[in-house]
């Protein structure tokens, strides 16, 4: 299985300190944010790493990351996004990387506090489709939110008004290779993005998705909230 890790998009609502830098370069606690989702990659034995990246300081992550030596890795392949059509564009520019094999996508901005290798190798087994991790939040709102119904899924609704549960879909996502497929037919949703809970719905409709519960604390870095948040968790970890 491949690790795909999306740090393209804006990062506007971390202005004005995303106008020098990419998100995913901005520290959390003692490190870079793109470093946390590598290290999850890496700790569930995933060495073979893309990252989509895009806007005007790609760059930058070549010289940070260069080949991957310090997490272990004989090196690392980059790709850049064009603009910011969404999550699920960002994917499709996976394709050619993740050749037939399933893939461990994760957003660049989400950090987990698991080790998800006994997930990973779950899903290495699951004959197809795709798998999803759980979270129960207090903010239901500002995510993709799953309804459970007798112990599956029955559907996403993508930062809903009024969420079905408080259980957060995490920005940590396996899929086999039809995901590239779906993400073809995608129509870009009211803000004009391509949906990564549209692609998680087409597998909930072909009855091809599974979902796991996320141990341990889950949080996004994509907001000033969320940001501080993040750095709070990884020092409290590290005092522990
Ligand atoms: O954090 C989990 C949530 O992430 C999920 O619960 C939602 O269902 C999912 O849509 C997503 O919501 P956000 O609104 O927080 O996503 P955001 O636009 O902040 O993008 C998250 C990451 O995805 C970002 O750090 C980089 C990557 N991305 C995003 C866009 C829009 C790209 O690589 N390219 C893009 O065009």
């Amino acid at each position: 299985m491949k690790g795909v890790i999306l740090a393209g998009g804006l990062g506007s609502r971390l202005m004005p300190c995303t106008k020098v830098t990419n998100k995913h370069l901005l520290p959390v606690y003692d490190k870079p944010m793109i470093y946390y989702p590598i290290m999850t990659l890496v700790n569930s034995g995933i060495t073979d790493i893309l990252i989509v990246t895009g806007g005007n300081h790609a760059g930058e992550f070549l010289r940070l990351l260069g080949n991957g030596k310090e997490f272990g890795l004989k090196d690392i392949s980059y790709t850049f996004q064009e603009g910011e059509g969404g999550i699920a564009d960002a994917l499709k520019l996976a394709e050619h990387f993740a050749k037939d094999e399933k893939v461990f996508v994760i957003l660049g901005d989400n950090i987990v506090e698991d080790n998800v290798k006994k997930h990973v190798d779950d899903f290495i087994r699951q004959p197809n489709g795709a798998k999803v991790f759980l979270k129960e939040v207090s903010d239901p709102k500002r995510f993709g939110v799953a309804a459970i119904k007798d112990g599956k899924i029955i559907s996403i609704e993508e930062k809903p008004e009024n969420p079905k549960s408080n259980l957060a879909v995490c920005g940590l996502y396996m899929y086999d290779n039809e995901v590239f497929n779906i993400a073809k037919n995608l129509k870009p949703s009211n803000r004009g993005e391509l949906e990564i809970t549209d692609v998680n719905n087409e597998y909930i409709g072909r009855g091809n998705m599974t979902y796991s519960i996320l141990n341990g604390w889950w949080t996004d870095a994509g907001t000033f909230e969320s940001l501080f948040k993040a750095s709070c968790l990884i020092a409290a970890q590290k005092s522990k």
